[in-house]
């Protein structure tokens, strides 16, 4: 059967402190600490007001051009693959949180599990440094795995990590399927409550039947559920199946975290 693992998500936490913030979690009983490494994962088109338009010089470098066009001119622009190069190249930036180098500085202070969920267009580029920096968990985006997925998987693996995939709000549940019944699957699915790139978000209910699904299908898959968890939208997730909680704001948030992750831990297991 699947344990409960309640997982402060580092994103809320003060970075500047991040060492005494990831022992005070723990010491709150905190399972995992949610490790959110982002570059660019949000659509743009998802950014219709402000978005920067890069030029492609030529075939390797990009010239970044502060242009801001509509949200329609962008849309058209990536539909006649203007987009593609800078895309796949993942430096158009909506939030950056942290890489590599502070997970290597956090596990000098933790042996804790740091589940680490890449919001990145080019997963397989971290895989290596976030491997030797101490990283437990590697979670991808299917969206942006399509064709590499079980090359993922498996250098995931090698590294001596536990492979995940992520799913956005607007992706079916079926295509995280084949990852999970692959010959060398995945251990972990983590369906976004949110739309990835911020803390503080409310909750999407209707993700719920994304996670009823899995459950049924999957008995004993660590199932995640990450964005707008807390006290007040706990019980869904949980009883739909859920059994691994990504919290930021409401742990953070909360004069006494320690009574929210409790409470959390106990609908789960209930
Ligand atoms: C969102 C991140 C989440 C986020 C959750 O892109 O993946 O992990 O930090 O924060 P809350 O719990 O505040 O929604
Ligand atoms: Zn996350």
């Amino acid at each position: 059967a699947v344990t409960a693992k309640i997982a402060p998500s580092m994103l809320s936490s003060d970075f500047a402190n991040l060492a005494s913030e990831a022992q005070r979690m723990l010491n709150c009983g905190a399972d995992w600490l949610h490790m959110d490494i982002m570059d660019m994962f949000c659509h743009p088109f998802e950014f219709p007001y402000t978005v920067f338009l890069f030029r492609i010089c030529d075939t390797n470098s990009l010239l970044m051009q502060a242009e801001a066009v509509s949200g329609f001119l962008f849309h058209f622009l990536e539909l006649t693959g203007f987009f593609v190069a800078c895309l796949q190249d993942g430096h158009f930036v909506p939030n950056l949180t942290i890489g590599a180098p502070v997970i290597e500085s956090l596990r000098k202070h933790t042996e804790a599990y740091l589940d680490c969920h890449l919001m990145v267009t080019n997963p397989l580029d971290y895989v290596e440094p976030l491997g030797k920096a101490g990283a437990s968990g590697f979670t991808f985006h299917v969206e942006v795995s399509k064709e590499n997925w079980q090359e993922l998987v498996q250098r995931i693996k090698s590294e001596g990590m536990r492979p995940g995939v992520s799913l956005k709000p607007g992706t079916p549940i079926e295509e995280v399927f084949p990852l999970v019944e692959a010959d060398n699957p995945v251990e972990v699915v983590l369906v976004m409550t949110v739309e990835p790139g911020f803390g503080g978000q409310k909750f999407m209910p209707e993700m719920m039947d994304k996670v009823r699904t899995l459950r049924k299908r999957y008995p004993s898959l660590d199932i995640e559920v990450d964005g707008g968890l807390g006290p007040s939208t706990i019980d869904m997730a949980a009883s739909a199946g859920a059994n691994c909680i990504v919290a930021g704001s409401s742990v953070f948030g909360a004069p006494e975290p320690a009574h929210v992750i409790s409470l959390m831990k106990k609908s789960v297991e209930e």
